[in-house]
């Protein structure tokens, strides 16, 4: 940790394909919240995405846009270690030792296991498996304590803590417990906008705001979004599409808009559509600023490539230390 800083922080978004919101208020804008206080390591995870067989042709210009919409949501390369995964060999040794105090069975319970199952029978294979011990490495490669993560990361930081405990009580004492961490406040879920489960890179496209939609396309998919003929009685509970609609505009609106709206659906008053202009007119005066700068800064590669460089750099510090402890407290040293 650097002389004057509240602890060490790491966390890392796969380079799927386009950031969407719920990486943002998941990570991202915990990233830029946490960047001046703590030690930050925050890495484009790239190795995490060739468990799904994509097109190796995408790598580059999606690891280059991930870097650059993190840098857009204001995230400073100069402030933090903001580096690819595959640029840290160490990672790759530390996951190899972590595999010998994970469980056949605990990996197949994992739930994000068991829906890659369920979505693509024909490639389980041991890296999808293994997917948490290389998360895990990720985390303790840097001995980080904090975890800044939405809420389908939970699962995953109990992982590691468990491979931690096991390291430390097998071996000797290496790593501190990471925790998942959202400011104190409960991990965050933004909804999709068919009111079917959360904003996802792969699945329903048109149900996630992604940071590089065009104004038209914010407002055709808020507008598609799922309501109803609205409440029927004064102060009626609210289903789930629309809570989901009230916790979007929770996000990007400000709170005299939010207040109109609940008091209208309290006094069975509400227009839908009205509210959901309203979102969109929002939502795109969020997205557009994000969406034309990481614009900007994916021309500029020879850019990407020095923030890259120097990230790798910062990171691979911190993680060779760790190897150095890592390796004596096993014992692989002999000499
Ligand atoms: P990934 O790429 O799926 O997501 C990146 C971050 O975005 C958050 N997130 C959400 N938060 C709230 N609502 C949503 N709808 C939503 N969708 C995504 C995720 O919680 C995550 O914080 N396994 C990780 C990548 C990873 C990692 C790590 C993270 C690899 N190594 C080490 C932390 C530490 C993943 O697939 O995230």
């Amino acid at each position: 940790m650097e002389n004057g800083k509240k602890g060490i922080v790491m966390s890392g978004i796969r380079s799927t394909g386009f950031l969407h919101l719920g990486n943002y208020f998941g990570a991202m804008r915990n990233y830029v919240r946490m960047q001046e206080d703590y030690t930050c390591y925050f890495m484009v995870a790239d190795i995490h995405t060739l468990t799904t067989h994509p097109d190796t042709r995408e790598l580059k210009p999606n690891v280059q846009r991930v870097l650059a919409e993190n840098i857009a949501c204001g995230l400073d390369p100069e402030k933090v270690a903001l580096y690819c995964q595959s640029h840290v060999y160490e990672t790759g040794e530390l996951f190899m030792l972590l595999n010998m105090l994970a469980y056949k069975g605990e990996l197949e319970k994992t739930t994000t296991f068991k829906d890659k199952v369920r979505q693509h029978p024909e490639n389980v294979n041991a890296g999808l498996l293994t997917y948490p011990v290389l998360m895990a490495a990720d985390i303790l490669i840097h001995r980080a304590t904090l975890v800044p993560v939405g809420k389908d990361q939970e699962q995953h930081l109990e992982m590691s803590r468990n491979f931690a405990n096991r390291f430390n009580h097998r071996y000797e004492d290496v790593f501190p417990e990471p925790f998942a961490f959202n400011f104190g406040e409960e991990l965050i879920k933004v909804p999709s906008l068919d009111g079917t489960g959360k904003m996802s890179k792969s699945e329903n496209q048109y149900a996630t705001i992604f940071l590089s939609d065009t104004d038209d396309l914010i407002r055709k998919k808020i507008m598609k979004a799922k309501t109803d003929a609205g409440p029927s009685a004064p102060n009626m509970p609210m289903p789930d599409y629309i809570e989901n609609i009230f916790l979007l505009m929770k996000l990007v609106s400000g709170p005299d808009t939010i207040q109109k709206f609940e008091e209208d659906y309290n006094k069975a008053a509400i227009r839908y559509g009205d509210m959901k202009k309203q979102l969109a007119e929002d939502m795109i005066s969020f997205v557009a600023p994000i969406r034309e700068k990481a614009e900007s800064i994916r021309q500029d590669q020879a850019y990407l490539r020095r923030i890259m460089e120097m990230g790798a750099e910062k990171a691979r510090i911190s993680a060779s230390a760790t190897m150095e402890k890592v390796r004596e407290a096993i014992g692989l040293k002999y000499y």
